[in-house]
């Protein structure tokens, strides 16, 4: 059993590793200021209300848990908001990201380190996307990314802090058990937005682009059941506890689905027919993300066990019934 200081764990990905940390008997502490996040999701372990940006607030609840492990996903992430916004990308992701890993290098030194990191490091790429590529994001959310890898694996090479960082792709999905589910504010996703849309025929929902350089011309995008994110933690925590030296995966199911794929999908699944429009192409969005994720499966042993379907069925459950 491992205590495990989950940062940022009242939000959307978060809460579901919290919840299987839990569940396989670590000792989980949420660290979360609740700026995006939402209290009712943190209802796994104990619960610490502060931010990041706050060293004192940071540092007293180091020194309360004494983590084996800390599992960073406090951050801004939303593309469109870094582009109008980049400084709040900066202090939150950067600047905030900087006072937990030297709060830790000093109180906790041996804790290992899981870092949220994202495909939007790798900027617009075709074909899939392996961890070899080189980093060229495309907006500041990516950027700020990048730059959290490139501290961390300074402080490695210099101070031995032993981390993971994990690329995600497009997190989806909800919790099987229908306890937690996907919850932003404003809601900007797909697929959440297509199922309020069937929920609530008035809701606006635009198509950004048909066009795009795709057998369908809408945008194609590798969606990730949240529980196989939750599982793919579970694995890398264990993994440098057991020793495994510091590393970068890919977390992703290797098969892309279009923008209008998903809608019929939606369709299928909440048996309603949806009211869109479609609109020019959003500012930024690759025509495709698809990754290639041998290398967490080769070194991890992790397989992604849920499809688009799987996904779209478990974010109906839970859009129907959430706290709004
Ligand atoms: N889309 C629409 N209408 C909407 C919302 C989205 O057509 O109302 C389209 C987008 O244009 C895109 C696809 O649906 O083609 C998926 O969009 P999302 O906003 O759900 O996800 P993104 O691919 O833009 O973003 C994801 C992660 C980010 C990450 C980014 C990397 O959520 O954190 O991938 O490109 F940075």
């Amino acid at each position: 059993m491992a205590k495990v200081l989950v940062v940022g764990g009242a939000g959307y990905i978060g809460s579901h590793v919290a919840k299987l940390l839990q569940k396989k008997g670590h000792q989980v502490s949420v660290f979360d200021d609740l700026s995006t996040g939402f209290r009712e999701l943190a209802k796994y372990g104990d619960f610490h209300l502060g931010s990041i940006l706050d060293p004192q607030e940071v540092r007293a609840v180091i020194k309360q848990v004494a983590p084996d492990a800390v599992l960073h996903f406090a951050a801004r992430a939303a593309v469109g908001e870094s582009v109008e916004n980049p400084s709040l990308y900066y202090e939150v992701n950067v600047a905030g990201s900087y006072q937990l890993f030297s709060a830790l290098r000093e109180l906790a030194p041996k804790a290992k380190i899981i870092f949220s990191s994202t495909c939007a490091v790798y900027g617009a790429v075709e074909g899939r996307l392996n961890e070899t590529l080189p980093l060229n994001p495309v907006n500041p959310y990516g950027r700020t990314k990048k730059m959290i890898e490139e501290m961390l694996a300074d402080f490695s090479h210099a101070y031995d802090t032993r981390y993971v960082s994990l690329r995600y792709f497009n997190a989806s999905g909800a919790d099987a058990e229908g306890e937690i589910g996907e919850m932003h504010n404003p809601e900007t996703h797909l697929i959440p937005r297509l199922l309020e849309n069937a929920l609530d025929p008035s809701f606006e929902m635009k198509i950004f682009g048909d066009k795009h350089a795709t057998p369908d011309g809408s945008c194609i995008r590798d969606y990730i059941h949240v529980e196989d994110l939750a599982d793919a933690h579970l694995r890398a925590m264990e993994y440098l506890l057991n020793g495994g030296k510091s590393d970068v995966f890919n977390l992703g199911t290797a098969k892309g689905s279009s923008v209008f794929e998903v809608l019929k999908l939606v369709e299928s699944t909440s048996e309603r027919k949806l009211k869109y429009q479609i609109v020019g192409a959003r500012a930024g969005d690759p025509p495709a993300l698809i990754a290639d994720s041998s290398k967490i499966e080769r070194v991890l042993g992790w397989k992604p066990k849920n499809d688009l379907k799987s996904i779209v069925h478990s974010a109906w459950s839970w859009i129907q019934k959430r706290p709004r």
